[in-house]
C-alpha cells in the first residue's frame, strides 16, 4: 500500500486518484478549485464519466480516498505526489507549464522527507528536468537539502471509458533514473504489475516522448483516413469499405480509421501542437505532424462547406435553421475542449444560419463555450426538440441515442429532410429510401 497525494482533480486526477485507491492505495486528491472539492466531499462527481461515481463512492466508504484543498498537508502526509494539473496550449502552441511549475514549487515548499514527484500531466520532453530544477530552487531557498526523485508516468486513458482504461491499460510507462523511485512505483501499480500489464521502465525523457509520439500518431491516423475520405468523395469510392479492408491488415489495425469532422478533445489538438513546437525548437521539424494539424483545421472548415453545398451552395445557409445533434468532442463525455462542434457551429452561424443544438451531457459546457454565437443558438430540450422546424439535421457526435433515431419522427419534425451524418453512422440506402437527402463523409 502506497500513500499518495494526487494534485489536480480533473478528468485525469480524479480518475487516477479513485482508481489508485481502488488498487488498495491510500489517496488524497487535491485541487485549488473550492467548488470542485466541496462537490466531491458531498459525493457529487463534477464531470460526466461513466462508472466513476461508483469507484469514488466505494473508496470513500473504504476510507482510502479523500479530498482536500490543502496541498501542503497532503504532501507532508504522503510519500508520492502525482501532478495531474492541466497543460493547455500557449499562444505559440507550446504547452503552458505554469500550473506544473506552481505545483512543483508548492510541493517543494511543503516537503519534509524523501518524496517521489510523479508527473502524470502531459508535458514536453525536458519538463521532468525542469520540475527537478524548480524543486531544487525552492529547497535551496528554504536552506534545506532533502532527497527526492522525479518520475514521468504519462496517462493514456480515454474520456468516456476512463475507468476501464486506467484499470486495464495497454501499458504502464514509468520514466526515472532512480532505482528507489522505480521500486516505489512498482508498489503504486502493484495490482497491475502482478497482473502482468506491460510495464515499461525507462528514463524521464523517453517516457515524456512516448506520450507525445502516441497521441501524435493517433492524430495522424485519423487525419490520414479523413483525407482519404475526401478523395473518396471525389472519385466515387466508399471510405468505410476502404477503412474496413485496410483495418484487416494487422500492420495497420482497424482503430482510429473512422472519418469524421476532424479530431478534437483535450489532448490531440494541444499535444500535436506542443510536439510540433518541440520539433521546431530543436531544429527537427516534424513535417507529418505539422501537416496533420493543418489538415485537421481544413477538415472542420470542410464540414461547414459540405453543409452549405448540400443546401444549395454559396449563400444557402443564410436564414436557415440547422439542428445540431451532439456537441461534446466524442460520446460519453461532457468535455467540449477543442470539440469540432465548436468550429462547425461557429462556421454555420458566420454564414448566416441559426442553430438548435442538443447534447446528452455537454449542455452546461456548451453554454459558455458557444457564448460568442448565443444570439443565433437555441439550446433544445432533447434531440427531437432540436429538429423541430429545422432545415437540416447535422449529426456531430455519435452518442448511442443518435444511432437509432425514429426516422419517421425526424422527417415529420424537420422542415426539409436534409441529413448530414458527419460520423457515418447511418446507411445511405436506408436514409434515401426514407426520403432524406443524405450527406456523409467519404461515401
Ligand atoms: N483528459 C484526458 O483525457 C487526458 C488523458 C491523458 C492525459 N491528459 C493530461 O492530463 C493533464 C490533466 O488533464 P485534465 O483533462 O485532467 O485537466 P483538467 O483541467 O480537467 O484538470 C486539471 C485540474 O487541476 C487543477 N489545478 C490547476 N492548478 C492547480 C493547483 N495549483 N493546485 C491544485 N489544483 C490545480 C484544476 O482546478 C483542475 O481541476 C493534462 O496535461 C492532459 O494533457 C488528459
Amino acid at each position: 500500500m502506497s500513500k499518495i497525494a494526487v494534485i489536480g482533480t480533473g478528468y485525469v486526477g480524479l480518475v487516477s486518484g479513485a482508481c489508485l485507491a481502488d488498487f488498495g492505495n491510500h489517496v488524497v486528491c487535491v485541487d485549488n478549485n473550492a467548488e470542485k472539492i466541496a462537490a466531491l466531499k458531498t459525493g457529487v462527481i463534477p464531470i460526466y464519466e461513466p462508472g466513476l461515481d461508483l469507484v469514488v463512492a466505494r473508496n470513500i466508504a473504504a476510507g482510502r480516498l479523500s479530498f482536500t484543498m490543502d496541498l501542503a498537508a497532503a504532501v507532508k502526509a504522503n510519500d508520492v505526489a502525482f501532478i495531474a494539473v492541466g497543460t493547455p496550449p500557449s499562444d505559440d502552441g507550446s504547452a503552458d507549464l505554469r500550473y506544473v511549475e506552481q505545483v512543483s514549487r508548492e510541493i517543494a515548499r511543503a516537503m519534509d522527507f524523501y518524496k517521489i514527484i510523479v508527473d502524470k500531466s502531459t508535458v514536453p520532453v525536458g519538463t521532468g528536468r525542469k520540475v527537478e530544477g524548480w524543486i531544487r530552487e525552492e529547497l535551496s531557498a528554504r536552506g534545506v537539502d532533502l532527497p527526492f526523485d522525479v518520475v514521468s508516468n504519462p496517462e493514456f486513458l480515454r474520456e468516456g471509458s476512463a475507468v476501464q482504461d486506467f484499470t486495464h491499460p495497454d501499458r504502464v510507462v514509468i520514466g526515472s533514473e532512480s532505482e528507489r523511485a522505480h521500486t516505489i512505483m512498482k508498489d503504486v501499480y502493484r495490482s497491475l504489475y502482478l497482473n502482468e500489464t506491460p510495464y515499461i521502465e525507462t528514463n524521464l525523457e523517453t517516457a515524456e516522448m512516448i506520450k507525445y509520439a502516441s497521441n501524435a500518431f493517433l492524430a495522424v491516423k485519423i487525419t490520414f483516413i479523413n483525407e482519404v475520405a475526401n478523395l473518396c468523395e471525389k472519385v466515387g469510392a466508399n471510405v468505410q469499405d476502404v477503412a474496413k479492408a485496410m483495418g484487416r491488415d494487422g500492420r495497420i489495425g482497424a482503430k482510429f480509421l473512422h472519418p469524421g469532422p476532424g479530431y478534437g478533445g483535450s489532448c490531440f489538438p494541444k499535444d500535436t501542437q506542443a510536439m510540433a513546437r518541440t520539433g521546431r525548437d530543436h531544429g527537427e521539424p516534424l513535417s507529418i505532424i505539422e501537416a496533420t494539424i493543418e489538415a485537421n483545421e481544413k477538415q472542420k472548415a470542410r464540414m461547414v462547406e459540405k453543409i452549405e453545398t448540400g443546401l444549395g451552395g454559396t449563400g444557402s445557409l443564410s436564414g436557415k435553421t440547422i439542428a445540431i445533434l451532439g456537441l461534446s468532442f466524442k460520446p460519453n463525455t461532457d468535455d467540449m475542449r477543442d470539440s469540432p462542434a465548436i468550429a462547425v457551429c461557429e462556421g454555420l452561424v458566420a454564414r448566416g444560419a441559426k442553430l438548435r443544438a442538443w447534447d446528452p451531457a455537454a449542455m452546461k459546457e456548451a453554454a459558455w463555450r458557444l457564448a460568442s454565437i448565443k444570439d443565433s443558438l437555441l439550446f433544445a430540450n432533447d434531440e427531437y426538440d432540436a429538429l423541430d422546424g429545422a432545415d437540416a439535421l447535422v449529426l456531430m457526435t455519435e452518442w448511442n441515442q443518435f444511432r437509432n433515431l425514429d426516422l419517421d419522427r425526424v422527417k415529420t419534425l424537420l422542415k426539409a429532410p436534409n441529413f448530414f451524418d458527419l460520423r457515418n453512422v447511418y446507411k445511405r440506402e436506408e436514409l434515401e429510401t426514407e426520403g432524406f437527402a443524405y450527406f456523409a463523409v467519404g461515401k
